[in-house]
C-alpha cells in the first residue's frame, strides 16, 4: 500500500531513529541506501534524506538518484540531507564559520511544517558545514542567529531542509515537526499498528519459507522466544525445530528456566543440546574480544550442521532461523556507511554468506527491542518473559574479560580537580559512529560527588581524553593498592564462569524490585585485574529504550550497598567498579 515514508541513509548514527519516530507516529517507514533507484520507492508518499558524517564541501559527494526529485512527493533533508538539497538545487554550502554542536535556539517563520511549533524552539545541531546561500525557489524558514540557513523550504514543491535533527530527543518539538511533515505535507495516514506489524511479519515469513521448514536457534532471551512463538503460530509446530544450545555460559539455572517458561506457554518442543565442554575447549587461551565472538558464532553453526545431519534434516528443506534484531545488524557494520562496532553472534561472516544464499530467515530483523516486546505481548507471551532484561547470545563469555597478562599498571591523570586513574584494562565502545577499544578512567575520590556531578563529569572526561572510552567509580576495594594492581593472565574457564554466575545472580536478585524498575539491563563484568585475587567486578546498570542510545542507571544506595556486601562475602574479588558511561561513548556490554 502506498503510505510509506522512505528514508535514504547517508550514514547518520540517527538514521534508525528517524524510522523509529515515524513508526511511533503510526506510519510505516523503511530505510534505503543513499543511492536507491527512485523506481524502487513506489510505496513512498514522502522521502527523508538522513544526515551523515561526510562533508559535502570537502569530500566526494555520496551518490543519489536525481529522479527522486521527479517522483513529485514531499522531501525533507536533515543535516547532510539539507545540504544535499541546497547543493542539488543550486544553493551554496560552505565549511567552517557557523559550526554548531549541541543545543541551538531556532527562530521560525510561519510554514505548514512548523504548525503548532513555538516561535523560538530548542533544536539539536551537529555540523561543521552549512548552507550559506538558498537555492532559487526556496525561502529561509528558520534561523539560529548565525550566518547559516538553519531551515529552508520550497513550499510549492514541498521540499524542506533542516540543519538540525528533529528526530533526536533533545529537539524539544521534533516530534511535532515530523508529524507535520508526515501528516500535513505527505498526507500519510495512520495505519501502522502492532497488529499490522505482526500481519506483515507473518506474511513475510510465509513468503520466505514457502513449503520449507525452519530450524531455529533459541537462546531463551526475548528475541528468540518471540521468534519461536511467531514461527510456530505462522507455520505450525511440525514445521519448526527449536534448538537451545547450552554453551555453558548461561546465567545460573537459566537453561532450566528457559525450558520451563517456554513449556508453560505451550512451546513444549524445545530441544536442548549441551555444548559446554566444546565451548570451553574452543575458547581456551583466547583473549581478544572479536576473536571470542567469532569462535562462539561459528560454533553455533557447526553444532547446527551436526544436529541437522544427525536428524536427517536436509538444507534443501530447512532454513536456519535467528532472532536477530536491528541493533545487531547496525552494530555489526551491517549498513553500507556504518562502521563495525562488534560482531554479534548472529552476524559472523559465515552467516552473512548464508544470508546471501537465502538460507537464513530472520523474521524480526527490522525491529527494535521495544517493538519485539509489543509483538510478544500480541502473541500472548507472559509479561515476565517479554520484559526480561536482554541477555546477549554469546552469554557470559563477553562479560568474562580475558587477558594474556600485563605488567602495565594504573596511570595517574588529573582532570579538572579530580584525581583519576587510567586502568590498564580495555573495553569496546562506540565513539563518533566508530568502534573504540580503549581504557576506562577511574574516579577514586567520590566524596561529595552527587549523581548529577558524576553524570556531568563522565562525558567531559571521555570527550576530552582520546585514550579513555569509559568512566568508573570505585564502589569497593582498597584505593591504595590500585597502584600495585595488574591485569593477570586469564581466559574463559568453568571456575571463572561459575564465579561470575554467582555474582550475576546476587546482582539480579537484588535488582528484582520496584526500586530498580528503571534499569533496562545490567551486565556484570568479571575483569582479571587486582592485587590479591586477581579478579574484579564492574557493575553496568543502564537505562534505554532500544539499546542504541543509553544512559548509565543510578542504583538506589541501599541496593548498591547490599550488592557490595554480598559480593565481598565471597572473598574472591579485589575491586567492585560502577560504570557511569553513556552510550555513546561506551557500549552496553564491555566486549
Ligand atoms: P551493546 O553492547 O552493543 O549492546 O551496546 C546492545 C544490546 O545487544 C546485546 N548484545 C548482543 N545480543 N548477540 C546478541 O544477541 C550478541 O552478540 C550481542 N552483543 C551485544 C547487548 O546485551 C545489549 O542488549
Amino acid at each position: 500500500m502506498k503510505n510509506e515514508i522512505a528514508i535514504l541513509d547517508f550514514g547518520s548514527q540517527y538514521t534508525h531513529l528517524i524510522a523509529r519516530r515515524i513508526r511511533e507516529l503510526g506510519v510505516i517507514s523503511h530505510i534505503y541506501p543513499n543511492n536507491v533507484p527512485a523506481k524502487k520507492l513506489i510505496n513512498a508518499v514522502g522521502i527523508i534524506l538522513s544526515g551523515g558524517p561526510r562533508s559535502i564541501v570537502n569530500q566526494p559527494k555520496l551518490a543519489y538518484d536525481p529522479k527522486i526529485f521527479e517522483l513529485n512527493i514531499p522531501i525533507l533533508g536533515h543535516c547532510y540531507g539539507h545540504q544535499l538539497l541546497a547543493d542539488h538545487f543550486g544553493g551554496k554550502v560552505i565549511s567552517g564559520k557557523a559550526r554548531e554542536y549541541g543545543l541551538a535556539k531556532l527562530k521560525i517563520v510561519v510554514s505548514p511544517i512548523f504548525e503548532n511549533v513555538k516561535p523560538i524552539t530548542n533544536v539539536w545541531m551537529s555540523h561543521g558545514d552549512h548552507v550559506d546561500q538558498l537555492p532559487s525557489g526556496f525561502k529561509q524558514i528558520g534561523t539560529t542567529g548565525n550566518d547559516s540557513i538553519a531551515a529552508m523550504a520550497n513550499e510549492q514543491q514541498k521540499i524542506y531542509g533542516f540543519q538540525f535533527h528533529p528526530e533526536v530527543h533533545h529537539t524539544e518539538q521534533g516530534k511535532i515537526i515530523l508529524a507535520n511533515f508526515v501528516f500535513n505535507i505527505c498526507k500519510a495516514t495512520k495505519n501502522w499498528t502492532t497488529e499490522k506489524m505482526l500481519q506483515e511479519i507473518q506474511t513475510n515469513i510465509k513468503k520466505q519459507v514457502g513449503n520449507k521448514n525452519v530450524f531455529l536457534l533459541i537462546s531463551g532471551g526475548v528475541d528468540s522466544t518471540v521468534c519461536f512463538a511467531l514461527l510456530e503460530k505462522t507455520l505450525g509446530k511440525n514445521r519448526v525445530y527449536g534448538l537451545h544450545v547450552d554453551h555453558g555460559m548461561m546465567r545460573l539455572n537459566e537453561t532450566n528456566l528457559v525450558k520451563k517458561s517456554l513449556a508453560k506457554i505451550g512451546l513444549t518442543d524445545l530441544h536442548i543440546y549441551n555444548a559446554e565442554s566444546e565451548y570451553l575447549a574452543a575458547l581456551k587461551n583466547i583473549y581478544e574480544p572479536e576473536e571470542k565472538r567469532k569462535i562462539i558464532g561459528n560454533l553455533f553453526l557447526d553444532i547446527t550442521d551436526r544436529i541437522m545431519k544427525d536428524k536427517k534434516l536436509s538444507r534443501k528443506n530447512w532454513l536456519i532461523g535467528q532472532g536477530t534484531i536491528y541493533p545487531d545488524t547496525i552494530e555489526s557494520g551491517g549498513t553500507k556507511n556504518a562502521d563495525k562496532i562488534k560482531t554479534h553472534h548472529n552476524r559472523v561472516p559465515r552467516i552473512l554468506q548464508m544470508i546471501k544464499q537465502r538460507k537464513i530467515i530472520e523474521p524480526i530483523k527490522e525491529l527494535y527491542k521495544d517493538e519485539v516486546r509489543q509483538i510478544g505481548l500480541k502473541l500472548g507471551l507472559p509479561k515476565n518473559l517479554v520484559f526480561r532484561h536482554p541477555f546477549p547470545g554469546p552469554g557470559l563469555a563477553i562479560r568474562c574479560l580475558c587477558s594474556p597478562g600485563s605488567n602495565n599498571t594504573v596511570k595517574k591523570l588529573i582532570f579538572q580537580s579530580s584525581n583519576l586513574l587510567i586502568l590498564p584494562i580495555r573495553s569496546v565502545g562506540v565513539q563518533g559512529d566508530e568502534r573504540s577499544y580503549a581504557h576506562p578512567a577511574l574516579i577514586t575520590n567520590l566524596k561529595n560527588s552527587s549523581w548529577e556531578k558524576l553524570a556531568q563529569i563522565s562525558p567531559q572526561i571521555t570527550n576530552s581524553q582520546k585514550e579513555i572510552n569509559r568512566v568508573l567509580f570505585l564502589m569497593h576495594g582498597d584505593p591504595k593498592n590500585l597502584v600495585n594492581s595488574k591485569l593477570v593472565r586469564a581466559y574463559i574457564t568453568k571456575n571463572r564462569l561459575d564465579l561470575l554466575r554467582k555474582i550475576d545472580d546476587i546482582v539480579n536478585k537484588n535488582i528484582n524490585n520496584s526500586a530498580c524498575k528503571h534499569i533496562w539491563q545490567m551486565p556484570v563484568v568479571l575483569v582479571p585485574f587486582g592485587h590479591n585475587h586477581g579478579e574484579s567486578i564492574v557493575l553496568r546498570p543502564v537505562e534505554s529504550e532500544e539499546a542504541m542510545t543509553v544512559s548509565f542507571a543510578k542504583l538506589p544506595k541501599a541496593v548498591g550497598q547490599k550488592i557490595v556486601r554480598e559480593i565481598k562475602a565471597l572473598n574472591a574479588i579485589d575491586y567492585i567498579f560502577y560504570d557511569i558511561t553513556n552510550k555513546p561513548p561506551g557500549t552496553i556490554e564491555w566486549e
